[in-house]
């Protein structure tokens, strides 16, 4: 390892910059290769360790279970292999039950939209900003058409937070009067500062002290809870202007509401004259069994963010539709609110080719049947395991495991890592795993999951009876 003391020795700006060439060309030497040998992957395998260690933040090699030192050779991620899997550098491939957190949904790099991102590519890389592109009036085109309700306008960006926060800022523009917020507990909408206020975790809110003034949150599936504080609001002079969910809450543990919840939320937010916003960062792009989530309910909302699998796993990219009375406070002028890479034609190659795939493959519909199938047999393997697992739960591809504490669930994980799968906690917490697969997942591999799971199951149980 070099220490950081070393790697900043006094040094002429010649020498500094002919070592950053040479290590800048070996990194690039290393790219093109598809596949590295033995030598080569040890290599990597310190340089990403230490690197975390010494440059990214060693925080995350205390919390990976990928990362333990010992662990690393194994679990350092190299290629796809195939739609539904990683490769390590080594070699072992890991079937991919959490698809990046919900990127995946049309599996990895799917040829078309690799082919939309490289035909484009070929042509144009970025936008000029100044002359008019046309991929972002195509792909708002799309949205209006494809969303539900009359959502008919699209602001792009790169990220869910991004979005949220677009969506943050349209819900306080539309009404002066009515600048309270209402988000849910247990919901999570990404960590800038917009986000992150509208977001419930304390333990991601309290070290960067005060959020958003004239935010609320009440409990998540609770009508009469959002109703009292609506009524409270309006009495004390600070009217609701939206109220901000996750149709079904990803990060706050696979939690689905009642089936009265939505529509009754959305039939409140009509009384009270406050915006819907629905974030379907994780929901979205047929994850739960239908294109948006919402739709399981029949509810449209007033504003809409899409992320993660928008960009078809292969770009960043993020988009906030909403009604036309909602973004008509930007039209007079439209630089309120900007970001010099949103809308890219690059990403909006892939979110078209995306929306192409997820309709012609109809993987909505192969969601819910899949989905359904993975449930019954995961409820299946814990079967005789109940104290280790206590609920298997969800909605399309969008599932969870819950166990009585952080440990357990943190040692299934790593059980089920060794026999060639990536499950992944609910961010730092364990005690909800997520089981998030591509929606490509072929019906075998659905099938070797839920085995998988009954082996680590059974190994866990060994070593704690
Ligand atoms: C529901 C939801 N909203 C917003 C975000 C933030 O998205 P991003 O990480 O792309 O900024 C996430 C990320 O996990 C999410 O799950």
């Amino acid at each position: 390892m070099q220490a950081i003391d070393q790697l900043k020795t006094p040094q002429t700006e010649a020498q500094r910059q002919a070592e950053v060439l040479a290590y800048t060309r070996r990194v690039l030497d290393l790219i093109a290769k598809t596949d590295i040998d033995p030598d080569e992957a040890a290599w990597v395998t310190a340089e990403t360790v230490n690197g975390f260690r010494d440059h990214v933040n060693p925080g995350f090699l205390e919390y990976r279970k990928a990362t333990s030192l010992e662990r690393a050779a194994a679990v350092v991620e190299w290629s796809d292999a195939g739609p539904n899997a990683y490769r390590d550098v080594t070699g072992k491939e890991y079937i991919d039950c959490l698809g990046g957190f919900g990127i995946y949904n049309v599996g990895h790099r799917h040829p078309k939209v690799v082919k939309a991102v490289t035909d484009q590519l070929k042509r144009q890389a970025l936008h000029s900003q100044d002359l008019l592109d046309p991929l972002r009036a195509m792909l708002a085109k799309t949205l209006a058409m494809l969303t539900p309700g009359n959502l008919a306008y699209a602001f792009f960006c790169n990220s869910g937070t991004e979005a949220i926060e677009a969506a943050v800022k349209l819900a306080r523009a539309f009404d002066p009067a009515k600048q309270t917020i209402i988000g849910a507990t247990k919901g999570f909408h990404g960590k800038s500062m917009g986000a992150l206020s509208v977001s419930a975790k304390a333990e991601f809110r309290r070290p960067f002290g005060p959020m958003l003034p004239n935010i609320e949150h009440v409990p998540f599936n609770d009508l009469p809870a959002l109703r009292w504080r609506m009524q409270t609001l309006r009495a004390v002079g600070e009217d609701c202007g939206a109220v901000i969910l996750e149709p079904v809450q990803g990060e706050g543990g696979v939690n689905i509401p009642d089936d009265d919840y939505l529509p009754g939320v959305r039939a409140l937010c009509d009384e009270f004259g406050a915006l819907l916003i629905l974030d379907e960062v994780q929901t979205g792009m047929g994850r739960t069994g239908k294109m948006f989530c919402c739709e399981h309910w029949g509810v449209a909302p007033d504003i809409m963010c899409l992320a993660k699998a928008f960009g078809g796993g292969v770009m960043p990219a993020g988009a906030v539709v909403g009604t036309k009375a909602v973004f008509s406070r930007l039209f007079g002028n439209p630089f309120l609110h900007t970001t010099t890479f949103g809308g890219n034609p690059l990403a909006c190659a892939a979110a078209l080719a995306t929306i192409n795939v997820l309709l012609e493959e109809r993987l909505p519909e192969r969601a819910a049947r899949l989905g359904q199938r993975m449930l019954a047999g995961l409820r299946e393997a814990v079967r005789g395991y109940e104290h280790i697992v206590t609920d298997v739960r969800g909605k399309g591809m969008l599932m969870a495991l819950e166990f009585p504490n952080d440990h357990l669930g943190f040692e299934v994980s790593k059980a089920m890592l060794d026999r060639g799968v990536l499950v992944s906690g609910t961010l730092v917490n364990a005690r909800v795993i997520r089981v998030e697969p591509p929606l490509t997942l072929t019906d075998e591999q659905a099938d070797d999951v839920c085995r998988a799971l009954a082996d680590s199951l059974a190994e866990v149980a060994s070593k704690i009876s």
